[in-house]
């Protein structure tokens, strides 16, 4: 079969562009900072947050060697622990829920998101590396203090 020059000049280039598609994909997965790596929900009394076993005190728990669970509240206007205090290098699960309205949880510049909703349990998984701070916003309308709601994570070595 012949294959005309230009044809072959397009399949070269159409074949560079793949390349670099993938490889921007694959530079944006593993980019600096803070990696969300997995996503789940469950439930809760919103209503009981104060008797729930995970969320009476918002907190950091070591479960593994570098693995960490945080119970995070959202609320009008804020978030519960804050600072959220965890390790780098080390795999932390995230359950997000919410007191009152429904709030966003984003870690912003990475891509570790949420949704807090009241009555549900947004779990993410995400992985740190270097130590650094990072400010969470809440990216859901949810009042006249949407604006200045905001918490922070802080990787520490
Ligand atoms: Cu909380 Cu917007």
């Amino acid at each position: 079969m012949h294959i005309h020059a230009y044809e072959k000049l397009w399949l070269a280039l159409s074949i560079v562009l793949i390349l670099a598609l993938i490889g921007t994909v694959t530079y944006g997965a593993v980019g600096p900072g803070v990696a969300m790596v997995a996503d789940s929900q469950s439930t809760v009394d919103p209503g009981a947050l104060d008797e729930d076993d995970r969320f009476s005190e918002p907190r950091v728990e070591q479960v593994g060697e570098n693995e960490y669970e945080a119970y995070v509240v959202a609320y009008q206007f804020g978030f519960e622990p804050t600072p959220i205090v965890v390790p780098a290098n080390s795999t932390v699960t995230l359950h997000v829920t919410s007191r009152d309205v429904i709030h966003g949880f984003e870690v912003a510049g990475t891509s570790a998101n949420a949704m807090a909703v009241p009555g549900e349990v947004s779990e993410i998984t995400v992985e740190t590396d270097e130590p650094t701070e990072y400010g969470i916003v809440c990216n859901e309308y949810c009042g006249a203090g949407h604006h200045v709601m905001e918490g922070k994570l802080n990787v520490v070595s």
